[in-house]
């Protein structure tokens, strides 16, 4: 059995009697499937309103982005803004290659840094003020206990941090939840011995706008965490284009900022939904905001041993139907649809919008402590997130010690060297409607980028080569 571990709630206020609520302009007017309506909100509840002021010259920070986030613009390295530390950077052994591959019972530290390439020498060395986050919504809490646990039973041979380094925002006290400890578990073990934050954000009762809120909290600090990895997600037609819009200018003044944010593409998928009696692929935001990088999953070829990846069917994937295609994939995206063999119907998907994901990593199998107790077989792109996140966290502790900015937004880097360093997810599809007319299936992945695993899965020592200049 899976556990898939994405959660996502919108919380909506209703009038009874009437069976009308307020939304936005743009929102049906029912009750979507899965609401149900509680009545009036007692008088006594306390509510927290978050109020956006529409902004200004927001196509002029879309230019900025461009410019900070492509290596061949002036403006990449954006300046001095720290001297290099005098520690130079440790010599790196050969990896070994071993001829035999041993069997695994589920994917854990030992195996996902055996998958990507990384060695004892891959973590964080202490000298430098690196540091790694993933943020939490609706209740969702970590126990550093569970964490050493974890470790305990699972680190295998690779120095990490005992603790969660900061917590930002309040954590309840409690049970943990699979989300959050997997999170933590993961994201410390592939960024191994990197300073790690959570920013906690609850309160599915206080407020509608879970990452809203949380990116408010990122802006308005100054010194935070290069890379951030978020594995919540919500389809795109549950929310209304105004909020959608107004996340997407915080996400885009991050990457203007130079912070990497990762998305988990979602578990379901191409997805799908009925529109006017037609069935239609269901993107997820924020998986679909240009200014994101989207982490797919991958399955070994072998479930029990470290073999090379395929498609887990779950990978969340698909074309946005509110944003257009960024510049930076445009090649990329043009190439898989002329050549992919099994392309679904074009009623199916909006060729023009952003695709996703960008990259992948192993989501199918994994082990996470949780209130004391090991749990096998977890499984969902929350998984592929951290341990994507983790290996970019290793490469800015690189960068930073040989003197060089954090990568920032990734896609256009990315995109540009064609998925360099990365391994190609070539073989399965993932899912999608159950019709006749596409019996489940929705894109299939193939060489170079497809919108199922992006450009693939990280191979630590070459992803490194490719990332560390300039
Ligand atoms: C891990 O980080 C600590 C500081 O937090 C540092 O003292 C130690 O040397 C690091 N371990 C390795 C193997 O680099
Ligand atoms: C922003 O930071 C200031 C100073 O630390 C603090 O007083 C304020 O509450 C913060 N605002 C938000 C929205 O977090
Ligand atoms: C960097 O170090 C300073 C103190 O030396 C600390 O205040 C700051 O939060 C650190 N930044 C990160 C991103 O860890
Ligand atoms: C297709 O995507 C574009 C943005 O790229 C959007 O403007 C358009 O409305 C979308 N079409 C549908 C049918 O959703
Ligand atoms: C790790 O290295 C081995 C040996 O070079 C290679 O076969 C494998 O594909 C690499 N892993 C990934 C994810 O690329």
């Amino acid at each position: 059995m899976r556990l898939r571990t994405c959660l996502l709630g919108f919380l909506a206020l209703f009038v009874p009697g009437k069976c009308s609520y307020s939304p936005e302009p743009d929102q049906q007017r029912m009750l979507p499937p899965g609401w149900v309506s509680l009545g009036r909100v007692d008088s006594e509840e306390e509510l927290s309103l978050t109020f956006a002021l529409r902004q200004q010259n927001v196509e002029r920070l879309s230019e900025l982005v461009q410019a900070v986030s492509d290596p061949g613009s002036p403006r990449y390295v954006g300046g001095l803004h720290r001297f290099p530390p005098t520690s130079s950077l440790r010599q790196r052994p050969e990896p070994e290659v071993s001829g035999t591959v041993g069997l695994h019972l589920g994917v854990t530290p030992t195996v996902i840094r055996q998958r990507y390439n990384l060695t004892a020498q891959d973590v964080g060395s202490g000298t430098t003020n690196n540091s790694q986050a993933c943020a939490q919504f609706l209740e969702q809490y970590f126990h550093d206990s569970d964490l050493a646990e974890f470790m305990r039973l699972f680190g295998g041979n690779f120095a990490h941090q005992a603790s969660v380094a900061r917590v930002v925002g309040q954590q309840g006290r409690g049970r943990a939840g699979i989300e959050a400890s997997l999170d933590v578990e993961y994201l410390m073990s592939a960024g191994a011995n990197i300073s790690t934050w959570v920013y906690s954000s609850p309160g599915r009762h206080e407020s509608q706008e879970p990452f809203l809120q949380w990116l408010l909290l990122l802006s308005n600090e100054s010194a935070l965490p290069h890379v951030h990895t978020v594995s919540y997600g919500d389809d795109e037609d549950s929310l209304s284009s105004a909020y959608i819009q107004r996340v997407n200018t915080e996400l885009m003044k991050a990457a203007a900022r130079g912070l990497t944010l990762l998305f988990a593409s979602g578990d379901s998928g191409a997805g799908c939904w009925s529109v006017s009696g037609r069935h239609q692929f269901r993107p997820s935001f924020p998986a679909s905001s240009p200014y994101v990088t989207t982490v797919g999953g991958t399955s070994f070829q072998n479930p029990f041993r470290v073999t090379n990846e395929i498609v887990d069917y779950i990978s969340g994937g698909g074309f946005s139907n509110v944003f257009p295609q960024p510049s930076y994939q445009e090649e990329a995206v043009a190439q898989f649809l002329s050549s992919s063999p099994h392309l679904p119907p074009s009623s199916y998907f909006n060729a023009s919008g952003r695709a996703y994901p960008d990259v992948a990593a192993l989501s199918d199998g994994y082990w996470v402590v949780s209130n004391s107790v090991p749990i096998p077989w977890v499984s969902g792109t929350s998984a592929s997130t951290p341990v994507f996140g983790g290996v970019l966290s290793l490469i800015n502790e690189h960068r930073i010690l040989s003197g060089r900015p954090p990568l920032g937004f990734l896609n256009p880097r990315l995109y540009q060297q064609r998925g360099a360093g990365l391994f190609d997810v070539t073989h399965g599809c993932h899912e999608s409607c159950l019709n006749e007319e596409v019996q489940g299936q929705g894109f299939c992945s193939g060489p170079g980028w497809d919108p199922v695993t992006g450009w693939g899965t990280p191979n630590f020592p070459a992803l490194l080569k490719t990332l560390i200049n300039p």
